[in-house]
């Protein structure tokens, strides 16, 4: 699009027949960058999406076509297709799912356009597809919850007893979170898992899922963790089980993923054993990604995100207070 944008200025100034040349816009300089975003179904994603947009201003040198694919994956094909046609100069996608993305990359690829991966990964045959990943590592993340449930139960000789909620089917987070949950089941006899739920990584699906659940489950079952792929998922659980009388933090553990100021208020409070954090606040690292490819460099293929974990023990107030997201 820059190119273009020069070359079409520079036909005007050409073609003036003498007239004053007219200042050119400052819109010349500007990198194009479209983006789409998977939608807004978490506050974790909101989050991710004001970083892109702090970063990608016309006073940092760019212009920003943003598109929110409302959870959808053909929405965020359209989306990618529609910048190469407008000739961006870079893609930014936030793949929804790993799969199906092998033939539009390849249109990107052939139209010369480097795309960017933020937060979940694709899963192509040909990682030339795309410039550089920026993100999470998921299983990393499931790992930590897994550790921390096997210290906590370490002397629990009869089951300690799971519902797991899974995030979008076929996503690089649900994909590493539940990974690394089944090796845990798989490691330790009596680790049992009485379901596996689909929340979507939304509140208001995980509430209706849980509280379906809890109505049929037999009142002498007990629960001991709840094991939610987002915090959003982990707000619409604790609902769910504080409804039906159960104290969060007392007779059951919720573990989430993300530790967005809301997740850890209640970390703080008890309700949430941990939060396992996943920083959204991703742009800046798209930003350096872009420049050194400007720069004529050759990104770094994977950039996973230090993160932390927090439980009550290690969560200050000012920790809270500190938060921007
Ligand atoms: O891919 C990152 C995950 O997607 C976050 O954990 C979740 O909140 C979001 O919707």
């Amino acid at each position: 699009m820059k190119r273009l944008i020069c070359l079409v200025l520079t036909l005007i100034l050409l073609t003036g027949c003498g007239k004053t040349a007219p200042e050119q816009p400052e819109e010349e300089n500007l990198i194009v960058v479209g983006i789409s975003q998977v939608g807004a179904e978490s506050d974790w994603r909101v989050a991710n999406s004001e970083s892109m947009k702090s970063v990608f201003t016309e006073s940092r040198g760019y212009r920003m076509l943003f598109e929110d694919a409302r959870q959808i994956q053909e929405n965020q094909i359209i989306a990618v297709r529609r910048f190469i046609q407008q000739r961006v100069d870079y893609i930014v996608l936030m793949p929804l799912s790993e799969t199906g993305w092998d033939s539009v990359l390849q249109e990107a690829r052939d139209a010369g356009i480097p795309v960017i991966l933020v937060d979940r990964m694709v899963d192509v045959e040909d990682d030339s597809l795309y410039a550089a990943h920026v993100g999470s590592d998921f299983y990393a993340q499931g790992r930590k919850a897994v550790t921390w449930i096997e210290r906590e139960y370490c002397m629990r000789a009869g089951a300690v007893n799971i519902v797991h909620i899974q995030g979008t089917p076929g996503s690089t987070a649900q994909l590493g979170r539940t990974g690394a949950l089944e090796e845990g089941l798989a490691a330790h006899e009596n680790w049992n898992l009485l379901a596996q739920l689909d929340g979507d990584f939304t509140q208001a699906k995980t509430y209706e899922v849980m509280c379906r659940y809890l109505d049929e489950l037999p009142p002498e079952q007990e629960i001991d963790v709840v094991y939610c792929e987002n915090d959003n998922e982990a707000f619409g659980a604790i609902e769910a089980l504080e409804k039906r009388g159960y104290r969060c933090g007392r007779d059951v553990n919720v573990i989430c993923f993300d530790a967005t100021r809301n997740a850890l208020k209640l970390c703080m409070e008890g309700k949430i054993a941990l939060a396992v954090e996943c920083n959204p606040l991703l742009g800046p690292l798209v930003d350096d990604t872009i420049q050194s490819i400007e720069k004529g460099f050759t990104p770094q293929k994977h950039h996973y995100i230090e993160e932390q974990q927090f439980t009550s023990r290690n969560l200050t107030q000012e920790i809270i207070d500190g938060r921007e997201y």
